[in-house]
């Protein structure tokens, strides 16, 4: 049986977690999709680092325009990070009429509607599961469990890094900067931090999530942002003594025809099920005019629950494949209407 190829663009924490989901569940990826999945290149940034897991060092390139333009390379599952130059390898992987899964929310933040347009005109796919909140799967919620629904708000924890720090200084007394720097070596945080502990990186997943929920486009400067870093131990006994949790918090909201979207510290109420999420963990609270509140759980990043996310959308890009359809970008929503939107 012919197996399908595919291309990883990152061998870092979550490139490594593909690895091993793809290898050590090869019995049962394969059955769902009738063939083997066969991980064939992989670019990565230096050759010679030591790395924490075993791979067939022809597999490895420095050169990451080896892997896109490989003609046997069905599949581009990108995790390597990056913006500018990482579109260009996803639009020319496209123009090639790979399939693209990645991780990247800066990029899909900034760039998604040119790749999904790119994506469309193609017909191939682009999922994107793993760029909010890891191993939650809230992409496929937003867009196939709440068709049915106008979404009114979605509010949440939606940076693992962020709500590891706050829970650790609440919960230990822990100082920011040792906390943070656990977070880097657990795999939590983003190469540079600056945009985990500013609130950038949950904007960006906020800007993805309002798009995707409000079915309009929204852009990153539609979010207001305010990070951590500027939250002390005294603030958060503080917070604690009256009741309250302090957490990173993105809040989307539809007001009439306007949404306004923000990211900021906050202090939730003990009570409210947000304010026991702790440590690596996320949470996104959808409220929809029919259904009312719901809530999503789970790990906000680490390299085998985001990994999860990603095979999981390399086995929804491998069926479409065998089927001759595409999948969600058929349906993802980024339009050119737009809501406006205000800033708080
Ligand atoms: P890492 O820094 O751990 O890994 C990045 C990988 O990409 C490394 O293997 C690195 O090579 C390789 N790389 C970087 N630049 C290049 C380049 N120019 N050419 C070739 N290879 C390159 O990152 P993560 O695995 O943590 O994150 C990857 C992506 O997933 C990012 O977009 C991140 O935002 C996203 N993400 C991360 C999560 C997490 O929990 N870590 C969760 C959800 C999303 P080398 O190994 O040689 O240095
Ligand atoms: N740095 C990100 C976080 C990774 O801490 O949430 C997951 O997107």
């Amino acid at each position: 049986m012919k197996s399908v190829k595919v291309g990883l663009l990152g061998l870092g924490t979550v490139g490594t977690g593909v690895v091993r989901i793809v290898e050590g569940n090869q019995e049962d990826l394969s059955s769902q999709v009738g063939s083997p999945i066969m991980i064939s290149k992989v670019a990565v940034k230096n050759i010679d680092k030591l790395r924490n897991i075993e791979i067939d060092p022809s597999k490895l390139t420095e050169d990451p325009w080896e892997v896109i333009r490989d003609p046997e390379i069905d599949v581009i599952v990108e995790v390597m990070g990056g913006i500018e130059q990482t579109k260009e390898y996803i639009l020319e992987a496209l123009n090639l009429g790979k399939h693209i899964v990645t991780a990247n929310k800066d990029l899909m933040a900034l760039h998604g509607s040119e790749i999904l347009a790119k994506a469309q005109e193609k017909e191939c796919d682009v999922f994107y599961e793993a760029s909010v909140a890891g191993g939650i799967p809230i992409i496929r919620t937003l867009i196939e469990g709440f068709s049915s629904d106008r979404i009114l708000k979605i509010m949440g924890i939606v940076n693992g890094t962020t709500n590891y720090i706050l829970t650790k200084m609440s919960q230990e007394g822990a100082s920011y900067e040792d906390v943070l720097k656990e977070a880097q070596e657990l795999g939590y945080a983003e190469s540079d931090p600056t945009g985990d502990v500013e609130g950038l990186d949950a904007a960006r997943k906020m800007a993805i999530l309002s798009t995707l929920g409000f079915r309009t486009n929204v852009d990153l400067s539609d979010v207001s942002v305010k990070g951590i870093s500027s939250v002390t131990k005294d603030d958060i006994t503080y917070a604690k003594n009256l009741g309250y949790e302090m957490k990173l918090i993105g809040i989307a909201e539809r007001q009439d025809e306007h949404i306004t979207i923000s990211v900021q510290p906050t202090m939730i109420k003990q009570s409210h099920p947000i304010a026991s999420v702790n440590g690596v963990f996320n949470a996104v609270v959808v409220h929809g005019e029919s259904v009312g509140e719901t809530m999503f759980y789970g790990a906000g990043a680490g390299e085998l629950p985001t990994a999860t996310s990603i095979v999981a959308d390399l086995i929804a890009v491998i069926k479409n494949l065998k089927l001759g359809v595409n999948g969600l970008k058929a349906i993802v929503p980024y339009k050119t209407k737009k809501i406006q939107s205000d800033e708080q």
